[in-house]
């Protein structure tokens, strides 16, 4: 079976609309994109448009390629200090020459929508409330608007990024499932891969997981997002890992839509804290 994320998106993007036009005023967000990465572009107006079809209010800022570090520290710097905006998204992958560790923690983590902060990494890995990355958040929604049960499953990911692989494992086994962390030095991956009651790819390799990696009626999540000859493809192969799965994200319409589900679930979060802290 399908598991939809276009749809699961839709739905639950609907019953957000709901609680936003409830607020005195709309959640504001501050895009800040540098450079004309294609994809960056492209999830950006994704960003941009779902927000603003929820009744948000999203402002993107591109910047030059080139930009200086000291031009990009003093807009977050500007948007930290104005309280008419909620939430700071600086997209990733930033050019090689700023410092992207730097600008992530200048955000203030009361505005860190992305949950990519030190301090929101950190009150994940201590299990406190926080904002929480995303795609893992993303994933979660996914799987619990299918009811499919977590609690004592096997998860396996592979990959162990701090926007992806890590903090999906943490909160599986916060949800207390067992989980083993996978990454390009494990050895005999398929041997572990194949006892994944769930199975989460985020490599950035296109259909990396193969049939023969996957035990039949295996739950199958696909983060990957790689471009070839212009189609988009995920890290599984779907076709044939169909055949045998309980359930399967495909790519595009699976992670993709939740992600900025989740992103926009995020903005409304800091919304409502930032309102009780005044
Ligand atoms: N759908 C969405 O919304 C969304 C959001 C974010 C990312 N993505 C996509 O998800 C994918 C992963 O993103 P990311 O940011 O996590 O990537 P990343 O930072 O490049 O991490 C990739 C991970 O895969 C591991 N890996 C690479 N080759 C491997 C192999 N042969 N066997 C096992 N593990 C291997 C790496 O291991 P090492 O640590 O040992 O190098 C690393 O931990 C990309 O395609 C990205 O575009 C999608």
């Amino acid at each position: 079976m399908i598991l939809d994320g276009r749809k699961t998106a839709d739905t639950l993007n609907e019953l957000l609309k709901e609680k936003v036009a409830l607020l005195k005023r709309k959640p504001k967000l501050e895009i800040i994109l540098i450079g004309n990465d294609p994809a960056s572009l492209s999830y950006v107006n994704s960003k941009l448009s779902q927000a603003s079809n929820l009744g948000m209010d999203v402002h993107i800022n591109h910047l030059d390629e080139f930009v200086k570090n000291e031009i990009v520290s003093d807009l977050i710097t500007q948007f930290n200090q104005d309280h008419a905006v909620d939430g700071i998204l600086l997209q990733l992958p930033l050019p090689k020459h700023l410092d992207g560790n730097q600008l992530m923690d200048l955000i203030d983590f009361h505005k860190d929508v992305d949950g990519f902060h030190t301090v929101n990494q950190g009150l994940l890995f201590q299990k406190k409330d926080g904002i929480r990355p995303a795609t893992p958040k993303g994933i979660m929604m996914l799987l619990d608007h299918y009811q499919i049960p977590i609690e004592g499953m096997h998860v396996v990911v592979i990959g162990r990024s701090q926007i992806v692989g890590l903090p999906v494992a943490k909160m599986f086994l916060d949800r207390n499932a067992t989980v083993t962390i996978t990454h390009s030095k494990t050895k005999d991956l398929k041997s572990i891969t194949q006892s994944a009651d769930i199975l989460v790819a985020a490599i950035g390799k296109p259909k990396f997981v193969t049939k023969d990696m996957v035990k039949t009626g295996a739950v199958v999540v696909d983060v990957g997002i790689n471009r070839v000859d212009k189609k988009l493809v995920g890290d599984v192969d779907f076709e044939h890992v169909s055949e045998i799965a309980s359930y399967i994200t495909p790519v595009p319409k699976g992670v993709g839509p939740m992600t900025i589900a989740a992103l926009a679930h995020n903005l409304y979060e800091l919304y409502i804290k930032g309102e009780s802290r005044k």
